[in-house]
């Protein structure tokens, strides 16, 4: 059992991409423009928007916040769409999701130019990705590939189920796995016989937003575990129910605990495992600096 280190993975891609902006800014006198609109105070987005900044402040790309009332109308933000849209230094634009109940999350998506679709959430750019044409790829899925091609799994061939279908992450992660010569199953909360097709696979990914929901009697022993979710434990009773032994005090001193989809328990079966925290998430913002400057290069 071997643990796949996201922040290992993403301090070497952050080192390739200090480089490129390097390059960038040398040959074409060029910095590339993220800009984050944000509409309400949801503090889990705060803090992935925080994190979003901070990463690019650190490795020199421009970042702007445009933060807009919870009850913001579907025009207000169509007009900093537009205005992003236009701007020339501004090369990528990134919607935080969930956008407030009231508002219709494609109506919203689908006015980000394609060339500037930071997340690819745009049906021009999932559409590419499902035809294996993809210019640009969601932050989430493309992180998993870089963690599985820095240690060298390689999904051709193998049995892949992934969990959940997500625009944001299952379904186009299915798609770049099959892309990858993968054999996948897109499973989802109304899979009939989950833990039978689970017990099958040699490699799985779990983005469903349910801690510990993938249990080590759903686990083949030597299998590849992804672990996506990102959740938000906060009663103290359900630490030890989620948890190892080992982080109960550090996460009663904080008042939660962060644990993934993958029941801790099951890693010890697996032959490599993605933790949660530490795995996955770490990627997440650091390809969408990569993202940010593929936009910006492809701008030119
Ligand atoms: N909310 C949670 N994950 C994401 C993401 O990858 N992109 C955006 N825009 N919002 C999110």
């Amino acid at each position: 059992m071997s643990v796949l280190d996201g922040k290992v993975v993403s301090e070497k891609i952050q080192l390739e991409i200090g480089l490129e902006l390097a390059r960038l800014r040398n040959e074409h006198g060029v910095v590339p423009g993220l800009a984050v609109i944000m509409a309400g105070d949801d503090p889990a987005s705060r803090s992935y928007v925080q994190s979003k900044s901070k990463l690019a402040e650190k490795i020199g790309i421009r970042s702007e916040l445009v933060k807009l009332a919870a009850s913001a109308s579907a025009g207000e933000i169509a007009a900093v769409i537009a205005a992003k849209n236009a701007d020339p230094l501004t090369h990528a634009i990134l919607v935080q999701m969930p956008l407030p109940k009231h508002l219709d999350p494609w109506a919203v998506l689908d006015r980000i130019a394609p060339e500037k679709d930071v997340d690819a959430f745009h049906p021009l750019n999932q559409g590419l990705i499902l035809q294996n044409r993809g210019v640009i790829f969601p932050c989430t899925p493309l992180g998993v590939m870089r963690i599985l091609d820095h240690y060298a799994i390689d999904p051709a061939g193998m049995d892949v189920v992934v969990v959940g279908r997500s625009f944001l992450v299952g379904k186009p992660m299915a798609a770049m796995l099959a892309n990858r010569n993968a054999t996948v199953t897109l499973c989802h909360s109304r899979t009939v016989g989950l833990a039978a097709i689970l017990r099958e696979a040699g490699l799985v990914v779990a983005a469903v937003g349910k801690p510990g929901f993938i249990t080590a009697e759903m686990v083949r022993p030597g299998a590849v575990l992804i672990d996506v979710g990102i959740n938000h434990v906060a009663r103290e009773e359900d630490f030890e129910k989620f948890c190892p032994r080992s982080q109960y005090e550090g996460f009663k001193k904080k008042g939660y605990a962060i644990t993934g989809d993958i029941h801790y328990q099951a890693f010890a079966k697996a032959a490599h495992y993605t933790p949660v925290p530490g795995g996955v998430g770490p990627l997440t913002v650091t390809m969408l600096m990569h993202n940010t400057v593929e936009l910006c290069k492809r701008s030119r």
